[in-house]
């Protein structure tokens, strides 16, 4: 591992696991940034840096990675913090007990992250992902516009994925969009608005293969998990990675991220997944996308999931 240069743009990622790591190395091979690893296990986040860094002189790139499993301090200035540390949801364990976990190491990591990085954009990755999106607003004092989400974006590449293989063209020729929360049941592919090229997918599929495309979305992550037995990782990565590039090249991407939500879709005080123009200073605005009424009440279904989290957050 070599030094950091000041000049380049730093991403830290805080938790370098299966998706801390696919993110780095989603990154690095952008040759966008420097980028920090850490995580509290220790010689897991420089083994993983050292690692990816050998791969450089093949895959072509020169940024430098460095590591830390005692403290915060490698992190300091960095223009992203991506946080995914935490743990998953286990066997017989309750979905509040999950939140109290992860509700513990939010705090914490949140507590040693921004003071040493006042001007960043937080992502956040940690589950259950819109409720740990709103602690880190709140905990964080950031203005809503520098803490987002990673759901949407991640959600959408399935739903795109999963449209291109149903209609045989290039997933480059679609468009879509999922908003909603971060969950199985109550995300929102929006069907409605997915096109090829322009043209609406409802008018290429029949409502049924249209609706199997949906509900194969819904469980995209979980078709992951059932045959390897593991979360998946990769795609969430090239999700965070979407998002990191978009901030940092200020590219004004339309992504859907969970965000603080202040009157957009006449809700306020909850974070949750709408399109969000993504640049420089992280939320640039909120889209309003025209819904059918069944996407509406759909919507409405998935604000209410999301307050239920959040009534278990103390804070
Ligand atoms: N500080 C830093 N790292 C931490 C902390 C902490 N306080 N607590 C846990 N970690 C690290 C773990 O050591 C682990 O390496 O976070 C990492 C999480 O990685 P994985 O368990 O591999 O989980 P991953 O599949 O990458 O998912 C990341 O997404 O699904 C959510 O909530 C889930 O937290 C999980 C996150």
């Amino acid at each position: 591992m070599t030094e950091a240069r000041a000049g380049r743009p730093q991403v830290s990622i805080i938790g370098a696991g299966a998706v801390g790591t696919a993110t780095a190395h989603w990154l690095a091979q952008k040759g966008i940034a420097d980028i920090v690893l850490t995580d509290i296990v220790e010689g897991l986040p420089q083994g993983k840096a050292l690692d990816i860094q050998q791969s450089g002189p093949i895959a072509g790139f020169d940024v430098h990675l460095t590591a830390s499993s005692t403290g915060y301090d490698e992190t300091a200035g960095s223009a992203v913090v991506v946080i995914t540390a935490g743990i998953p949801r286990k066997p017989g364990m309750t979905r509040e007990q999950l939140i109290d976990t992860n509700t513990g190491i939010l705090r914490q990591v949140i507590d040693q992250v921004v003071p040493r990085s006042r001007d960043a954009v937080i992502i956040i990755l940690t589950n259950p992902l819109d409720a740990m999106t709103y602690l880190a607003y709140k905990v964080s004092g950031l203005p809503r516009e520098r803490v987002l989400g990673q759901s949407g974006a991640l959600d959408t590449t399935r739903f795109r994925t999963f449209l291109a293989m149903e209609l045989g063209v290039s997933v480059r020729d679609v468009d879509a969009l999922v908003i909603g929360a971060h969950t199985d049941k109550d995300m929102v592919p929006l069907a409605s608005l997915a096109t090829v090229r322009g043209i609406p997918v409802q008018t290429l599929l029949s409502a049924e293969r249209l609706e199997a495309v949906v509900a194969r979305t819904r469980r995209g992550g979980a078709e992951i998990t059932e045959l390897m037995k593991q979360s998946g990782f990769t795609a969430a990565g090239a999700a965070l990675v979407e998002m990191i590039e978009a901030v940092l090249l200020d590219r004004r991407r339309v992504i859907p991220c969970s965000v603080y939500l202040d009157g957009e879709y006449g809700e306020r005080d909850l974070c949750i997944g709408v399109p969000v123009v993504v640049g420089f200073g992280g939320m640039e605005r909120i889209l309003e996308a025209p819904l059918s009424d069944a996407e509406r009440a759909a919507f409405a279904a998935s604000v209410a999931a999301v307050r239920e989290q959040l009534a278990v957050l103390k804070l």
